[in-house]
């Protein structure tokens, strides 16, 4: 268990670490103290907050600190939903995050305010590890800096009870706040984008046919269905997800294809169906989660081309269809997300004019 407590540069030089001491001096820039039992360390930072466990006595304060964050994010992507620039909208989101069973964090504290808050809960499922994920409205903070001292605080409670893969989901326009994160160790894993609808302007006619989907595609609906994990569960992905096999994915598509919820497209080239997308609600997202959502967004779902046929341009012509019947659909912007690691996927969506919105960060303790 570590304690944490604030200290002046004089105080510093008596509490028995020269080097620390002296460098601080150097530069005169107030420092946490940040001690354990046995151990002394010493952490220089942009102020001198104390950092401590987060409290439910915290949660309106946090959620003053989320409303500013989105401000400040939603000048760099006006897509994202005005609603949490709102203090009571965005405590909500805070409440539910410190709501979450098993969920703990950290608070930053300076001059009796809050100046910082970190927030992070597990997930139920095998494929995330022994898992922490501190979620879209799960961390603000007056100065980026604080992330670090406060994740060394929740995250010491995380490895006790053996939670080492840790993830975070960061404004991607934030630098500073992605810059402390890649400082505690973490790297990129999976981007939330948002695109605006098409423009009145029609687009090129696609170099490959695009229709919707009849029952007659559904084998070949299934053997693409297996093309998205097929291809995270190669290099430099890795994922962990399991891949499903043709029979799972057909029984899959015999019982849902009907389902007015989602509407999906096929490509086809030669007389041959080659690629297929999905399209519908974002709010159908299980990992878009309300801070992270436009309002009134349609959802890129799903796309995949086979190997064979990459490249000539169904993969654009799936995604425009999906873009398009967004709009026919009365929503006002569409949202998509891709594994980063994912070198198709990645280089594709940016391309069909998605821009980032979150980037999840992750790191694995213990190497
Ligand atoms: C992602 C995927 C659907 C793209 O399909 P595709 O038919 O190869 O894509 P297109 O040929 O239409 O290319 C679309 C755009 O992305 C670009 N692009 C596609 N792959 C690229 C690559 N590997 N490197 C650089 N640019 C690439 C193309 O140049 C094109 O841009 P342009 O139209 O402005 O010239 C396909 O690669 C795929 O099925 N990947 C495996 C499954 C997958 O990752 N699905 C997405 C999960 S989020």
């Amino acid at each position: 268990m570590y304690n944490f407590e604030t200290s002046t540069v004089g105080a510093s030089a008596r509490a028995g670490s020269r080097r620390a001491s002296r460098s601080v001096r150097r530069t005169g820039v107030p420092i946490i103290r940040v001690t354990r039992p046995g151990r002394l360390a010493y952490v220089p930072a942009m102020s001198a907050a104390c950092v401590r466990a987060f409290h439910a006595g915290d949660v309106p304060a946090a959620g003053a600190l989320l409303a500013a964050r989105h401000r400040t994010h939603r000048l760099g992507c006006p897509l994202l939903s005005p609603r949490y620039e709102d203090e009571p909208a965005a405590t909500a989101e805070v409440a539910a995050a410190f709501a979450l069973p098993g969920a703990s964090g950290a608070a930053a504290v300076q001059d009796g305010g809050i100046v910082g808050f970190l927030l992070g809960a597990p997930k139920a499922s095998p494929v995330w590890g022994p898992n922490v994920w501190i979620e879209a409205a799960g961390q603000a903070a007056a100065e980026p800096e604080l992330v670090r001292d406060m994740y060394g605080l929740a995250a010491a409670q995380w490895v006790q009870e053996s939670r080492t893969a840790h993830y975070v989901l960061v404004p991607a326009s934030d630098e500073g706040l992605l810059r402390a994160w890649y400082r505690l160790g973490f790297g990129q894993q999976q981007a939330h984008a948002v695109r605006p609808l098409p423009g009145p302007t029609p687009a090129a006619p696609p170099k490959v046919a695009v229709r919707r989907a009849r029952r007659s595609d559904l084998p070949a609906l299934a053997r693409l269905e297996v093309e998205v994990p097929r291809q995270h569960s190669l290099a430099p992905t890795f994922s962990a997800s399991p891949v499903p096999s043709y029979e799972e994915c057909l029984a899959g598509w015999e019982e849902d294809f009907d389902d007015p919820a989602y509407t999906t497209f096929v490509a086809e080239f030669e007389g041959a169906v080659i690629g297929s997308s999905i399209g519908c609600a974002l709010e159908l997202s299980a990992s878009h989660l309300p801070l992270t959502r436009p309002d009134h967004a349609g959802f890129l779902a799903f796309a995949a081309v086979f190997p064979h046929a990459r490249g000539l341009g169904a993969g654009r012509a799936l995604g425009e269809a999906v873009s398009a019947w967004t709009a026919q659909a009365g929503y006002q912007c569409v949202a998509t997300d891709w594994r980063v690691t994912n070198l198709l996927s990645s280089r594709t969506w940016p391309r069909l004019g998605f821009t980032e919105s979150f980037l999840r960060l992750h790191r694995l303790v213990g190497h």
